[in-house]
């Protein structure tokens, strides 16, 4: 087995003598077939001494390597090694003896095809898309799927810019994680092709691909919606007001770097709720509610722009910094967009939805650490809201316990000096301390020493620390919620509640409600029954009220939800919604059966990311 990566446990990119600073690929889409196929061109800066070049790569079919100069093309000789199942084949291209006889820099190109088993990419038949005429293809390659569309260096710890060409058959549109260079006419042959370039240095896994019929909508001076013609119009509503949230990053982090901040609507297919591609952040359609809700969302993938995506976690063990904090900047947005109890409201759900992770994989478990041991571990498995809520209930304490203001000056002080970086946990910390010590001297250093930080970083369960969170938006949720708790013993109580008690909720506050029911010990079918006829919760077509709603009905194995469920998993294929609710369909009386049924009749539909991931919930081969 080739050596594992001297800054990442899941790669075998040999970074320490030889590191890409540049990709160039051409691809061209065969949708009969299912692949793409071209050539990919590194530029890779060599340590003197280094004879080869390790990429990362993953049921990739590779046709030649050869080094490429302006007239030139000399073939090298290359080993693809055995598979390892989780980290995919290194790809090592030997070097002629005598090229890095000094530190230098060389372009390699690789023809290559992907394969039917791409982890990254999803062929979507006409009939899975909302035209149903045309085919469609996305990527996803966040945590390590980048190296099943193209071999490259794909770790974190590394970053790279590149160009791109894409070609397709019209009427077919393609979009990358890039700016825009242009499109060639349609060819004889019917084919177009699409020019990208992204000048800002990124890690590979934000290269991003979308072929389909696509269209656009200008909602800003910097911002497109994109999607499928049949929903752009409600896509543009929806996502309207994204120049507001980009001016709020502006204004409490720095200048937005990227040129363009479009949006892609996917088809629901699409694994997760978004995806923050550099330049088009990919989202899946659950979100076009139709009032703006779930926005949120798009501040979260927009506030990547500076987490993950400026200041980059140097690899998936200290992916918190990427989550962590933009799940901080996040609400910090929206703190300034709508108020500061719109922050602790979505902090409020953040601790639950952290207390329920905790619990699921039980307060001992290695992955409810912040900081994260990934040898011979699938980044994917060990995905979960723990980065996300305790890297923000960390962030979070700190702010109080430094003050506000001083932390404001900090934040912006870290995204500028980290700018183009991949960093980890104890780079971090430094700086933490560091700015402090300059700006505030004694005083603020003697507070960060009074903080646990091995509990914080580096020990499971829950938080040395319990934050405390404004319950002004939560409360009036809280207080139903209870009241259902205390009606649970009596069918007469019942009569106490009637359609106006959640009338004037927020779908948010209706989500704060049902998780907090959630929480409680399963409900008698009554109390359910009479929910539903009062609140119509199974009429709802919000992901987020459904998902809870689900959940409750199926955490009391409440028949009548099943079909409902199983309905919801063929609607959508995002993981957020798909994993629990096939975890608890399965576990729910009577429920196994449908679940594995279910799962059979709709696997091949789902992204082979969210198949693989529901496979090992269910424990089906
Ligand atoms: N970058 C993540 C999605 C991701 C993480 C993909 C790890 C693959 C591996 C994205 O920014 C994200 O967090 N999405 C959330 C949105 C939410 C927290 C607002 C999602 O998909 O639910
Ligand atoms: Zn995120």
């Amino acid at each position: 087995m080739a050596r594992i990566c001297p800054d990442d446990p899941n790669s075998f990119a040999n970074t320490d003598v030889a590191r890409t600073t540049h990709i160039d690929l051409h691809l061209q889409a065969d949708f009969d077939q299912k692949i793409l196929h071209g050539s990919v061109t590194l530029t890779v800066e060599l340590a003197r001494g280094a004879d080869e070049v390790v990429l990362d790569s993953s049921f990739i079919n590779v046709q030649g390597a050869a080094f490429v100069t302006a007239d030139k093309r000399v073939p090298l000789e290359y080993e693809l090694h055995e598979r390892d199942a989780k980290f995919g084949s290194a790809l090592a291209i030997k070097l002629p003896e005598g090229t890095a006889d000094e530190d230098t820099t060389v372009l390699i190109r690789v023809e290559y095809a992907t394969t039917d088993k791409c982890t990254a990419g999803q062929w979507l038949a006409p009939e899975q898309t909302v035209g149903g005429v045309h085919p469609y293809f996305f990527t996803q390659c966040q945590a390590i799927h980048a190296r099943s569309l193209l071999p490259c260096q794909d770790t974190p710890s590394l970053k790279v810019t590149y160009s791109a060409s894409i070609t397709v058959a019209a009427p077919l549109r393609a979009l990358m994680s890039a700016l825009q260079e242009g499109e060639s006419d349609v060819s004889e042959h019917g084919l177009r092709t699409f020019v990208f370039r992204q000048p800002t240095k990124i890690p590979c896994y934000l290269i991003a691909i979308a072929i389909g019929n696509l269209e656009g909508i200008e909602v800003g001076p910097r911002s497109t919606v994109y999607s499928e013609p049949e929903m752009v119009q409600a896509a543009a509503a929806e996502f309207s007001e994204v120049e507001k949230i980009i001016e709020v990053g502006e204004k409490l982090v720095m200048p937005y770097e990227w040129g363009r901040y479009d949006l892609l609507v996917l088809p629901s297919s699409f694994p997760y709720g978004g995806m923050e591609n550099p330049c088009l952040t990919f989202v899946t359609p659950t979100l076009l509610a139709g009032d703006k809700s779930l926005v949120d969302v798009i501040v979260h993938e927009f506030a990547h722009s500076y987490a993950g995506n400026l200041v980059t976690s140097k690899n998936w063990q200290n992916f918190w910094l990427n989550e962590g904090w933009t799940v901080f900047l996040e609400r910090k947005f929206i703190a300034e967009l709508h108020g500061e109890p719109h922050r602790q409201f979505g902090a409020i759900l953040g601790q639950r939805a952290l207390r329920e992770a905790i619990s699921l994989y039980g307060e001992d478990h290695p992955f409810t650490c912040l900081w994260v041991k990934l040898d011979g571990e699938d980044p994917d498995d060990s995905f979960s809201s723990v980065p996300y809520e305790k890297g923000f209930s960390l962030l979070y304490y700190l702010e109080q316990l430094l003050g506000e203001e001083a932390f404001a000056m900090y934040t912006k002080a870290y995204f500028k000096n980290f700018a183009g970086k991949s960093i980890d946990t104890e780079e971090w910390k430094q700086f933490l301390f560091d700015f402090m010590d300059h700006y505030f001297g004694q005083e603020k250093i003697d507070l960060l020493k009074k903080v646990d930080w091995d509990a914080w970083l580096h020990q499971p369960g829950q938080p040395p620390v319990t934050n405390h969170y404004d319950e002004t938006l939560a409360r009036q949720c809280i207080d139903l919620a209870d009241r259902w708790d205390a009606a649970r013993s009596s069918e007469d109580a019942l009569e106490e509640f009637s359609e106006g008690d959640i009338a004037d909720f927020t779908s948010p506050q209706v989500v704060v409600f049902l998780e907090k029911l959630g929480a409680k010990d399963p409900f008698p079918h009554t109390h359910i029954t009479k929910m539903d006829e009062l609140y119509k919760l199974t009429d709802s077509h919000n992901g987020e009220i459904r998902l809870r709603w689900h959940t409750i009905c199926l955490q009391a194995s409440y028949k009548p939800i099943y079909p409902h469920v199983a309905q919801f998993l063929s609607e959508v294929g995002r993981m957020k919604y798909v994993r629990p609710l096939f975890r608890l369909l399965d576990k729910a009386e009577d429920g196994h059966d449908l679940a594995i049924e279910t799962f059979a009749k709709l696997r091949k539909s789902y992204h082979p990311i969210c198949a693989t991931m529901v496979a090992k919930d269910l424990n089906v081969e």
